[in-house]
């Protein structure tokens, strides 16, 4: 008797594993050109770690988990998503004990939801994401969704668009969540069993309904954006600000408010717009975190991170491009030693980028000696500094952190020096060090 698939999974061979692999090289390559390190958690973790941390009041939690009790008896859970698991190995691990705060982590795997299955979901999918942990900087923000956006364009994709709203802050939300209680009081029996579930447990969930009917009524609502303290305006502003002056533009959704618990200011999401596909929804999203870390027994870091869907990005690449290979490599530290350097290098950062040099750069201001510490400890072939004799200058000064020979050169002549020093400094790798180390030999 032939034993067919599990509903809502799928098998993945020749040319379409060719394909995935293609995109999960290049997801991969974006990854470590911003200079993320990759972490593998289990498949399987303890049933509270979701509850804690997606939320009981999430679709997640309370229809789609694939619950049961093992062996010896524990509550197991075949991971939804991905975010849960990464905190829950960096409290395990200690691994936010480190100097070199923002700890920043790519990951790629199997993540299994008890859905409908229908174009674009599936009971077992794939997810690729970037989680990073530190000190709160709107930087991390942007760079987190500047990050996503890129892996997109690097699978060729055009027609890229990033939604964005803001939670706010624990008083925006307290006051949106008793602004939308008020709205609905009078209109929730009319509404869906699950609304009347959300309406207690998390008004927000309201807003997510697909209930046409309901959708009718979530349009008078109140909105998120009226609630918002300034800070969160001010910090929501920031962030968009940060992705215009690399040349992403972003279109603001009050609606987008995520289907998990977790998220606390910024949160977003990516569409591929296209009449001729079928809509498969978002390829991907993510937001910020304040307190998820903490609530599963690490230090009060903050965080922020994004995973997208690789069935869904496959789909719309298989229809609309070529996905292409990105070279990998940390080939240039870039150095900030003031606020103003920072803001300045975060455009020059993305010009290294978009030219293929693998790029890391601080977002907390630190003296030279420091960074170099960080350069050195990260293996950068190239220091990159812009002080302010260089800013007045227009000049760079680059640092082969091998030999230490330092350059100044003019900032319009950056792509053809970097990349004749970066050769430089792969041949003296060559001829220096391995040759040393073969004198070495010999002597022993
Ligand atoms: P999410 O929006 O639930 O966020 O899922 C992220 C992506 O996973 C979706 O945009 C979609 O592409 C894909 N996806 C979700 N469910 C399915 C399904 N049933 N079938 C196929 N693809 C699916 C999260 O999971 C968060 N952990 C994202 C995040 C990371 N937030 C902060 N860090």
């Amino acid at each position: 008797m032939e034993i067919n698939p599990v509903k809502g999974t799928h098998d993945i061979y020749l040319k379409e594993a060719n394909e995935y692999q293609l995109i999960e090289n290049t997801a991969r390559a974006v990854a470590e050109l911003f200079s993320y390190s990759e972490i593998r958690t289990p498949i399987i973790e303890h049933t509270p770690l979701f509850l804690r941390s997606v939320g009981e009041s999430s679709d997640i939690v309370s229809k789609e988990m694939y619950t049961f009790d093992d062996k010896g008896g524990r509550s197991i859970t075949l991971r939804p998503e991905m975010t849960a698991g990464v905190l829950r190995s960096v409290v395990s691990n200690k691994l936010y004990a480190t100097p070199d705060l923002p700890l920043k982590l790519y990951y790629l795997g199997p993540c299994f939801r008890y859905e409908r299955p229908q174009a674009g979901r599936y009971r077992q999918f794939h997810q690729f994401g970037v989680e990073v942990l530190g000190n709160p900087n709107y930087h991390l923000d942007s760079e987190v969704i500047a990050l996503g956006h890129r892996i997109l364009i690097s699978c060729g994709l055009t027609n890229v668009e990033v939604k964005i709203n803001s939670l706010g802050d624990e008083t925006s939300r307290n006051n949106y969540r008793e602004a939308l209680k008020k709205y609905f009081a009078d209109k929730v029996d009319k509404m869906c069993e699950d609304c009347k579930r959300r309406y207690e447990v998390n008004p927000l969930r309201i807003l997510d309904c697909k209930v046409p009917e309901d959708i009718e009524i979530v349009k008078g609502a109140p909105k998120m954006s009226d609630f918002l303290t300034p800070e969160a305006k001010a910090n929501l502003n920031d962030i968009i600000a940060d992705l215009k002056s690399i040349g992403i533009e972003v279109s603001l959704d009050d609606n987008l408010v995520r289907g998990l618990d977790y998220y606390t200011g910024v949160v977003f999401e990516y569409h591929v717009k296209d009449e001729n596909l079928v809509d498969v929804g978002a390829i991907g999203g993510g937001g910020h975190y304040a307190n998820l870390l903490k609530e599963l027994g690490g230090p009060d870091l903050e965080g922020v991170g994004m995973s997208i869907g690789v069935e869904r990005l496959h789909y719309v690449v298989s229809q609309l491009t070529t996905p292409e290979l990105m070279p990998k490599g940390p080939d240039v530290y870039l150095m900030g030693t003031s606020e103003y350097i920072i803001e300045q290098n975060v455009a020059f950062a993305d010009m290294l980028r978009s030219s293929g040099f693998a790029t890391m750069m601080n977002y907390e201001v630190k003296s030279l000696k420091s960074l170099f510490k960080i350069a050195s400890r990260n293996n950068a072939k190239l220091a990159v500094i812009i002080g302010e004799d260089e800013l007045t200058k227009n000049t760079l000064t680059v640092k082969n952190m091998l030999t230490g020979e330092q350059t100044s050169l003019k900032k319009e002549n950056w792509e053809n020096v970097l990349s004749d020093l970066l050769k430089e400094y792969v041949e003296t790798y060559y001829s220096k060090v391995l040759a040393i180390s073969k004198e070495e030999k010999e002597g022993n």
